[in-house]
């Protein structure tokens, strides 16, 4: 068995939140260099705006104590340079004081999945910027349940039996599965409602692992505004599973997602390459990159950038219009989030000082 641990964390950037510096990037890769070969089969460090991305194959499992400590201290040791580089943000997404057993829940997200590796094995790692994680609620819908995205799901024998979605509330901490296509409906009913519900694992029916996101909350983690969560995800493809087209198809939707400035509006996310991911105009909009990797026996053949293609360039171009018209709402609704989303950012410390000026209506 192998595992593929996607771990990152905003640990420092400039200026403001845009960009990891390559120095951060350049040192996580030496701190994992040390133990590739033991610990850690292989990996691959990058960035996706202000986050540092460590794509880890190992054989520990899910949820395992050395490797998230290995995360937990390369995160660390190199937040510690960028508080001496005065970085902006410096050690943002480390929230507790030390390591306790398990990275989730200490600031940085986490994508996981312990499989068999198949006969020949394509993934593709999916990584967002000002965004949170039910932004992948509409990509994966469509990779895993719509036929009109993905026409596997109608002429492939092993897609036709369908798939089973692991769905949380992030607010209530409560989990529910369901199948499509027989529970297609009530899967929507919950998912489309991007404040609460965030798509987590997608199986195969048989039990296949095909999906996995990141969904920790910075914000429910810390009790206040951190930052967004900018979340991750891998999605296995090909023989059986959605192919890599599929994958990808859904991106070229430049879907309005919750983050951008602030965490605090509503944007078109922008699917960009690697070299591309560094938010700007209103510190966004928010982005997403997808690496494409192929294992040999837990190595990492790769990344292909998939989205430093041509045939991306009108969902950019789209989501660059997006930008436009919806900007032009400044501070007003639906650019800005719901009051129940911005709960979660710093208004309420602004509107504290208004509450006791309230005054009955006659
Ligand atoms: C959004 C984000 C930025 C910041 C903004 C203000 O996820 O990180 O848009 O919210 O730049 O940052 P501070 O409060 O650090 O000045
Ligand atoms: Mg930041
Ligand atoms: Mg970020």
């Amino acid at each position: 068995m192998i595992t593929i641990s996607l771990i990152k964390a905003d640990i420092g950037s400039f200026p403001g939140h845009t960009r990891a510096p390559q120095k951060l990037i350049d040192k996580c890769k030496e701190y994992l260099e040390e133990v590739k070969g033991q610990l850690i089969v292989d990996y691959y460090v990058t960035r996706c705006g202000d986050d540092i991305q460590l794509l880890m194959t190992h054989t520990k499992g899910v949820d395992n104590e050395e490797i998230h400590a290995l995360a937990w201290s390369v995160f660390e040791r190199a937040a510690n340079i960028a508080i001496e580089d005065k970085l902006y943000g410096a050690g943002q997404d480390l929230l507790a004081d030390a390591f306790s057993g398990n990275i989730r829940g200490l600031g940085p997200g986490c994508a996981e999945m312990e499989f068999e590796e198949r006969e020949a094995e394509s993934i593709i790692a999916f990584m967002c910027d000002k965004t949170d994680p039910a932004a992948f609620n509409l990509p994966l819908f469509k990779i895993f349940a719509d036929p009109f995205n993905t026409p596997g799901l109608v002429i492939d024998k092993k897609l036709t039996q369908g798939f089973v979605f692991e769905v949380h509330d992030l607010m209530a901490g409560k989990k529910i599965s369901l199948k499509t296509p027989e529970e297609m409906y009530e899967l929507l009913a919950l998912i489309g409602n991007r404040d609460r519900y965030a798509i987590k694992r997608i199986y195969r029916k048989d039990g296949l692992l095909a999906a996995v996101v990141s969904t920790e909350k910075l914000s429910l983690i810390a009790g206040e505004y951190v930052g967004k969560d900018d979340p991750v995800a891998l999605v296995r493809c090909q023989g059986g599973l959605p192919a890599v087209g599929e994958v990808l198809e859904p991106f070229a939707f430049p879907q309005l997602v919750a983050g951008w400035m602030r965490g605090s509006h509503w944007g078109p996310l922008m699917p960009v390459s690697e070299k591309d991911a560094n938010p700007s105009r209103f510190d966004g909009p928010p982005r997403v990159i997808a690496l494409g990797f192929q294992l040999r026996h837990g190595k990492l053949l790769g990344p292909v950038d998939m989205f430093a293609d041509v045939a991306f360039d009108r969902a950019r171009a789209l989501a660059n219009e997006i930008a436009d018209y919806i900007r032009m709402h400044g501070p007003f609704q639906p650019h800005r989030l719901s009051e129940e989303q911005m709960e979660y950012t710093t208004l309420p410390h602004v509107l504290e000082k208004l509450s006791s000026r309230f005054a009955p209506i006659e």
